[in-house]
């Protein structure tokens, strides 16, 4: 797990869309799994200037959302599917066809989940995911106890994330209580993943995320298990890791890696007896 610690939200955005513009701009036909809440709004808002400034493109982008709310048609104007409308996909030049997203009133829970697995397989797997992080460690909507290898299903949100998801719901307006979301398994299939983390509330649960055990208690702790995960926090996000000061000795030094193999190999060459 690389961790990079940026000094505030607006550089935790920036790396992201860099990292990101990278990918799309290697792979055209990117399939991008996208993550809802407050944390990458300005990553989608970069991505939306980016594309605006013609350096983007999503006419082949294929996407995947991680979840929705049970209850919510996709036209509900608080549903994840609404959310990703306003802030994204209504200003780039995605495809509604290569936009897939959960249904959050279907006719069979299990045969809608499946076929979203499917779905996922047929565009053959996600290529890179971005995700945000639960206060409880929770990852889409796998909330803490998630099987660390569960599919795409229905889960019962904590009373935590309702109360925390109620700032996007006005008064009197009752917070879902069921999601269907992709399952950390499905989640630690996408080949690179992207997690970002900001503000104080989040410290714990990166902390517990990077550092603590593997556990369905902290389901974003299974990442320790995938081989290319990225964490772009802030400060206040990564004031509770432990091994704070190794992240940012690595985040100094790596980037010249490459320079001192090539150094040491010019060395190695001017030896007259090499
Ligand atoms: C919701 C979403 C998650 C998101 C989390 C954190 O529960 N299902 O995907 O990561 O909220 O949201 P925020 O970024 O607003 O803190």
């Amino acid at each position: 797990m690389l961790i990079l610690i940026q000094p505030d939200e607006a550089g935790v955005a920036t790396y992201a869309y860099e990292w990101l513009r990278q990918r799309i701009q290697r792979k055209p036909r990117l399939v991008l799994g996208l993550a809802t809440g407050s944390t990458p709004l300005r990553l989608y808002r970069a991505m939306v200037e980016g594309y605006q400034r013609g350096e983007l493109d999503f006419s082949e982008v294929i996407t995947f959302n991680l979840d929705e709310y049970v209850g919510l048609s996709r036209h509900h104007p608080r549903s994840f599917y609404r959310f990703m409308h306003e802030h994204l996909f209504s200003h780039v030049n995605l495809r509604p066809e290569n936009i897939h997203f959960l249904d959050g009133l279907p006719d069979d829970v299990e045969a809608h989940c499946e076929a979203y697995e499917a779905a996922i397989r047929a565009a053959g797997g996600i290529d890179v995911q971005i995700l945000g992080i639960g206060r409880d460690g929770h990852i889409g909507f796998n909330e803490p106890t998630s099987s660390l290898c569960s599919r795409t299903r229905d889960k019962v949100l904590t009373r935590e994330t309702i109360e925390d998801n109620r700032r996007f719901f006005g008064p009197g307006e009752e917070v879902p209580r069921w999601a269907l979301t992709m399952g950390v398994g499905t989640i630690l299939e996408a080949r690179e993943i992207l997690l970002l983390a900001c503000g104080p509330a989040k410290a714990r649960a990166v902390a517990a995320m990077a550092e603590g055990p593997v556990t369905a208690l902290c389901p974003a702790s299974a990442l320790q298990l995938h081989p290319r995960v990225t964490v772009v926090c802030d400060e206040a996000a990564a004031a509770a890791l432990q091994y704070q000061e190794y992240y940012r000795w690595i985040q100094a030094n790596d980037y010249r890696l490459h320079e001192v193999v090539q150094k040491a190999k010019q060395a190695r060459d001017t030896q007259p007896d090499h």
